[in-house]
């Protein structure tokens, strides 16, 4: 696959045969009544894109509904769709396009995504996230349990040795399923051992159970480091991902999103060598990071500006089957 379709994306997906991806990731034009423009470098290039709809919502919502039917029809069974939106259409989107299409026993989440810091607005609270909505096909879906890294709050709970981040545990538990002397101590009435003499002993030969002064382990003194354990589960909750002004990956696309936010949605949704597929590719990022990730990839766009980025920036990630027409 691995392709740059020019194209209203509702034509380009009627030629796509059915069920033969396995992620799809649009981010449409949001009903937010904009135009979208930047000055492109210093050849003063203007990069654009309308999100204007005289027809008002209602207008809006069959524009957006006849495409994702095609992208129902070109998933896998197994496969899935994360559709990212915002304020000015989510409700609408979410009842009247993707329950009805997909189903509302096959609504997975809806992630939302922290896109900036504080927004000060005399008025009212400040509007700092997208929604991006995950749905299944079908419950087959595949699904990769994802971890993210501790938060700084988590990580104050923790010690650090020359090992690296601890926490300090029980080494005793109710009951009295295991009371015996253990260098020189007893669990304590009521207690019990959790682990039996010989794990004690092993772990005190690792240097794992913490001492008191004199000598003697802690009861509460088993050291357990943050590398030995798996990373808090991945909430629906994102807020460790915002794509700051500065950061050097923006290249002055409007609504430009994170890499890190696409490599989390297709690591969770995809394997390597897995179809993903973006109808409204903008800048490209859903296909860069696809082709990092090694997995086969299709953009799509109608603007022809959006599919000469997402060239230059497949292009710096070694991508070289480059068609001479855009
Ligand atoms: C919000 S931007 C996508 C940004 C992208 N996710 C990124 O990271 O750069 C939406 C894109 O949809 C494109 N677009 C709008 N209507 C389209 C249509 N009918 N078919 C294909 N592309 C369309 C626009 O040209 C624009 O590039």
């Amino acid at each position: 696959m691995n392709e740059l379709i020019l194209g209203d994306c509702l034509e380009v997906l009627k030629t796509i045969e059915a069920e033969s991806v396995d992620l799809v990731y649009l981010d449409p034009p949001f009903f937010s009544n904009r135009n979208y423009e930047v000055i492109w470098g210093d050849s003063g290039e203007m990069r654009s894109f309308q999100d204007r709809w005289s027809g008002g919502i209602d207008h809006y919502i069959s524009w957006l509904k006849e495409r994702v039917m095609e992208m129902h029809r070109v998933l896998k069974p197994t496969g899935s769709i994360f559709l990212h939106c915002d304020w000015h259409a989510n409700a609408y989107i979410r009842v009247y396009i993707l329950d009805k299409i997909f189903g509302e026993r096959h609504f997975l989440n809806e992630i939302v995504w922290k896109r900036t810091t504080a927004h000060g607005n005399s008025k009212r609270l400040g509007r700092v996230y997208d929604t991006i909505f995950y749905y299944a096909k079908s419950t087959a879906h595949q699904y990769r349990n994802l971890t993210t890294d501790f938060s700084e709050q988590q990580l104050a709970r923790y010690k650090q040795d020359e090992q690296g981040y601890y926490r300090a545990e029980n080494l005793t538990s109710p009951g009295k399923a295991r009371q015996f002397e253990w260098r020189g101590l007893w669990p304590g009435e009521n207690r019990s051992w959790a682990y039996s003499l010989q794990q004690l002993e092993i772990f005190y030969e690792q240097g794992l159970i913490l001492l008191q002064k004199d000598g003697r382990p802690r009861k509460d003194g088993l050291k357990k480091y943050l590398h030995d354990t798996a990373g808090a589960a991945l909430q629906d909750l994102w807020t460790d991902l915002v794509l700051a002004p500065t950061n050097g990956e923006r290249i002055g696309y409007p609504t430009q999103k994170p890499e890190s936010l696409l490599k989390r949605i297709i690591l969770c949704a995809t394997d390597e060598s897995n179809v993903v597929l973006d109808p409204f590719v903008g800048s490209g990022t859903t296909v860069v990071m696809a082709h990092k990730l090694n997995r086969s990839w299709l953009g799509i766009d109608q603007a022809e500006t959006a599919l000469k980025v997402s060239q230059q920036r497949l292009q710096q990630i070694g991508w070289a089957n480059i068609k001479e027409a855009l």
